[in-house]
């Protein structure tokens, strides 16, 4: 094994280095402080690897991510959700028996206890969808008092097929409730995006038909939202986890970290943009220079990425699939004219490309989710399902793995020398 050195204070200090499958190399810190009284420091842990995985690879300067070894594009167009999670979830893709299984304990699993139903009476109509879905998932821990044992792969089976197919429920039922209508309870006999579809837009005083394009193509949004390494809200969930706290709290932990607008819900806040330039009628060169003016307080949202230092390879397959999307349905969206040529002026600007600023998978999502006719403030909610299987796949292998240790960063103190405690009356 290849060593880096460090030489500090007149000392050497030999650090191993560890090689990953593909191109990754990482200097193995663990033990710096024990034996040299020296941590490292690194905000936002941009050059800082958590963990081991062989979950899912990302090559940000290639722009490259692999499910398990597998291309996103050949499984956005050849697999479908449940299969790409029983990928990413056990390492393999399944045999047809497999998947049957699998696929049946989903369909067995997506009702929720008709007690949960009384939960949705306390929220405002105007209640953000990702906050009913986090304390709604939480809340799932109320049910399986008997199993929330993470050590135990008894436990750890039978919750997730639960959190994996009662987030749809979860989801539509939120919406129901917040546009006043009767909740559609799962049906057994549509498959899974299908049977989400189902929920969202059925009524009970007409029939429903679900577009199969819709469903192929909501199939392969899940299936590019599911997972990309040590994203923040799966490090979230990996700490939060890494505490023996059971599946349920750590995902409602990561529902709450990609609620925020630099990491999920960025996917609203690039609509948001797209119709406030077209309702004002703004030039879009216009937005680019406000977006490069550090004073403006405006980002170019769905734009940038921590890792992808090119053009993020799922946004290239979405921004196909919106635009094939609208062809089949007949239909066109002026926002993605608008994304387009937004996208086509900051692609040729200095500031874009001195910073390798690209299109990330936020930022054409929105356009294939209006397309599905979902509403604005369930975008979030949608990458929240899609990402669901990385979340548990994630968990899952932290538990699985010997270097399984309860999460605990260091700090380099920077406050008040030690003093004395001065009476209030001196003070
Ligand atoms: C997701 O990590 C993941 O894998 C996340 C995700 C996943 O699958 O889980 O891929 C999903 O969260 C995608 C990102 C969605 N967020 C957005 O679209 C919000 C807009 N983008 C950013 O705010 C930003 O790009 C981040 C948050 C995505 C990344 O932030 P970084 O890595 O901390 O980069 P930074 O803020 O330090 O920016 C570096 C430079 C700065 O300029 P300088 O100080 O060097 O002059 O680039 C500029 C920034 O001002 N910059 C932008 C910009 N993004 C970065 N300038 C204008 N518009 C932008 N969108």
């Amino acid at each position: 094994m290849s060593k880096a050195e460090l030489h500090i204070d007149g000392k050497k200090i030999e650090l191993p280095i560890v090689e990953g499958s593909e191109e990754g190399k990482a200097i193995d810190i663990s033990g710096i402080h024990a034996r040299n009284g020296i941590i490292t420091i690194d905000p936002g842990y941009s050059n800082t690897g958590s963990c081991k995985s062989a979950v899912a690879y990302v090559d940000g300067e290639r722009g490259i991510l692999n499910y398990r070894g597998y291309p996103i594009d050949q499984l956005a167009r050849k697999s479908t959700f449940v299969e790409t999670s029983f990928l990413l979830i056990y390492g393999h893709l399944p045999t047809a028996d497999e998947l049957s299984a699998f696929r049946e304990k989903l369909v067995k699993n997506s009702l929720l206890h008709e007690d949960m139903l009384h939960f949705y009476d306390g929220y405002p109509t105007t209640a953000h969808p990702m906050g009913i879905l986090s304390s709604m998932v939480c809340s799932l821990s109320s049910y399986y008092p008997d199993f929330l044992d993470p050590s135990n792969p008894e436990h750890v089976e039978c919750l997730i097929p639960r959190v994996l197919s009662k987030i749809r429920t979860i989801a539509a039922f939120a919406y129901k409730k917040s546009i006043g209508q009767p909740v559609i309870y799962p049906c057994n006999s549509l498959d899974y995006c299908a049977n989400f579809m189902n929920m969202m837009f059925a009524v009970p005083s007409e029939k429903y038909d679900i577009d199969p394009e819709i469903v192929k193509a909501l199939n392969a949004l899940l299936i590019l939202h599911a997972d990309n390494e040590q994203n923040c809200s799966t490090s979230t969930v990996r700490m939060v986890g890494s505490s023996d706290a059971n599946l349920f709290a750590s995902i409602a932990a990561g529902i709450c970290a990609l609620w925020g607008p630099k990491h999920g819900g960025a996917n609203q806040k690039v609509v948001e943009m797209l119709q406030y330039i077209k309702d004002n009628n703004l030039n879009v060169k216009t937005l680019v220079a406000q977006a490069k003016d550090k004073n403006s307080g405006f980002r170019l949202m769905g734009f940038g990425h921590r890792v992808y230092k090119s053009y993020d390879p799922r946004a290239k397959v979405i921004k196909d699939m919106s635009r094939d999307l609208l062809a089949k349905l007949n239909r066109s969206d002026p926002l993605l004219d608008i994304a387009q040529e937004l996208e086509a002026i900051a692609l040729e600007d200095d500031y874009f490309i001195e910073r390798k600023l690209y299109p990330n998978v936020d930022f054409y999502s929105g356009i294939t989710y209006r397309a599905i006719g979902i509403p604005l403030n369930m975008f979030t909610v949608m990458f929240a399902i899609g990402r669901m299987p990385g979340w548990i796949a994630h968990w899952k292998e932290m538990h699985e793995s010997s270097d399984n240790r309860i999460g605990r960063p260091r700090q380099v103190y920077t406050g008040s020398r030690v003093r004395d405690f001065v009476p209030i009356e001196q003070r």
